[in-house]
């Protein structure tokens, strides 16, 4: 059978993700053909950078793909099946505030948890619901999937705000820590298992984790997480091959301390911020941020390759590669694209499948992909635990998307304080204060 060829956009074309995504689509043609790929980003000499060398790329290793980069949104998104979004409103800059301001007041400073990813969160609204009328206008039969951060505030914002529209939203930390899972019990993929999971974005657990003959893996991997968290036997043996930020192998060892809180099942990292946030700040340099750490490392790294692309006007010995994390992006395309039936985590409105849980919550739970979208499982009760995190954490997300629609002070100042991350009121409303003022440009005005 020959498989209908797609046409990719690729939404914030300007991301340091840009060029692993494009190697790894690049790596799958075989069973996810494409016959165009345009990037959109609405900094054009930023994208334009990154468009440059994915263009030689392309021509190099597979020259029947169009490519076109651009600005403009009526270009990027015609004749598009499936956008690909990974925007960052404020870029960089604005994430170091996130992480900043919040430390000023001895709270956590993080992307996407507590008062950082709440800011973030007002920034992203606007812009990836513009992106879904872009595409709605423009290619109304498209998919969109998301990774732009905060996934969790982003995706309660396209449920209440878009109901219709045809975006899922997805994250890569599971994939990440399942790969990891994989290598612990000695597997040579994570596809060795199938998981049970449920959840908020980056704010989940594990129930069940059994390989394709129904052996139970749980025990083995717990034994190991309580004593090690996700840090794998390669790394602690220091015998492995691949460069792990510190910062990141500490997220990996703290999910040990996590993991005890509760016996029967296996944690998401980030639930370290919500758990032991008085560690996360002790450690936290006020002045050096993971902001500044991804300027430094990621960002140097990505644009001076793609630089170097350009001026040997040639690919061939570049160290651009495939981001392994991203293979669950084409995954979950190919699924949409040819109705594999692939099942895979997704974020998507509770609607009974956690029975003791708001039906209007957008969860992260295992889904089977079909060419009309996702069919999420049933996950059936959750214990008092995770229950009453998960209420909290989700009526800080409501707030938000809430605080954003309504351009409401009070209720921002509500999801900052029920934010497990902030210690009082108070501090909530000085943080909030702050945010405002270095937010001016991004966020709707607040009364
Ligand atoms: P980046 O700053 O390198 O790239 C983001 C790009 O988006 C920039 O080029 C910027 O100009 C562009 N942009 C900003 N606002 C825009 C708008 N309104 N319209 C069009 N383009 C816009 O950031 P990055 O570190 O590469 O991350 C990109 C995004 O992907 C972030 O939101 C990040 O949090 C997210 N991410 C999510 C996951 C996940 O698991 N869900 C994993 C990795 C990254
Ligand atoms: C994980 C999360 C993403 C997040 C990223 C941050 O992959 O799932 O949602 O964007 O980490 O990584 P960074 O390297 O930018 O701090
Ligand atoms: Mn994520």
């Amino acid at each position: 059978m020959t498989l209908k060829k797609q046409s990719i956009l690729v939404a914030g074309g300007g991301s340091t993700f840009t060029p692993g995504i494009i190697m790894m689509l690049l790596d799958n043609l075989d069973t996810f053909p494409i016959r165009q790929i345009k990037f959109y980003d609405n900094d054009g000499d930023r994208q334009k950078q990154i468009a440059d060398a994915c263009e030689i790329i392309l021509n190099e290793r597979a020259p029947e793909i169009e490519f076109v980069a651009t600005t403009d949104p009526a270009t990027a998104f015609t004749d598009i099946d499936f956008v690909m979004a990974h925007i960052r409103v404020g870029k960089y800059a604005m994430r170091e505030k996130d992480e900043k301001i919040p430390l000023k007041y001895g709270v956590i400073g993080q992307e996407t948890c507590g008062p950082g990813g709440i800011s973030y969160g007002m920034r992203s609204i606007g812009g990836v619901l513009e992106l879904i009328d872009y595409m709605e206008e423009y290619s109304p039969d498209a998919w969109m999937l998301n990774y732009s951060n905060p996934a969790a505030i982003v995706a309660e914002a396209t449920r209440k705000l878009r109901p219709n529209s045809r975006i899922i939203n997805i994250c890569d930390m599971p994939v990440g820590i399942e790969y990891r899972m994989a290598d612990i019990l000695g597997l040579k993929s994570r596809k060795d298992f199938v998981v049970r999971y449920y959840g908020l974005n980056h704010f989940g657990w594990w129930t069940d984790i059994r390989d394709h003959e129904g052996n139970d893996l749980m025990p083995k991997l717990k034994e190991w997480v309580h004593e090690h968290g996700y840090v794998t036997p390669e790394e602690l043996a220091d015998a492995s091959e691949e460069e792990v930020e510190e910062s990141w192998m500490h997220t990996y060892e703290k999910a040990k301390e996590v993991s005890w809180l509760d016996e029967d099942t296996l944690p998401n990292t980030y639930l370290k911020y919500y758990l032991y946030p008085q560690d996360e700040v002790a450690i936290a340099n006020p002045d050096y941020t993971r902001a500044n750490e991804v300027m430094d490392h990621r960002e140097k790294q990505v644009f001076s390759e793609c630089n170097q692309v350009v001026n040997y006007g040639s690919g061939a010995k570049t160290t651009l590669k495939a981001d392994d994390h991203a293979s669950y992006i084409v995954d979950l395309a190919r699924a949409l694209a040819y109705n594999t039936r692939e099942r895979m985590l997704l974020i998507v409105p509770n609607n009974g499948s956690i029975v003791n849980f708001d039906p209007t919550a957008m969860v992260e739970i295992p889904c089977i992909i079909t060419s009309n979208g996702p069919e999420p499982l049933v996950t059936g009760e959750i214990p008092r635990f995770q229950k009453g995190l998960m209420e909290q954490q989700v009526a800080v997300e409501k707030l938000v998307v809430e605080a954003w629609s309504e351009g409401s002070y009070q209720k921002l100042w509500q999801a900052i304080t029920l934010s497990r991350t902030v210690p009082n009121a108070r501090v909530a409303k000085q943080i909030l204060d702050d945010l405002i003022e270095a937010n001016a440009s991004y966020w709707p005005e607040l009364s």
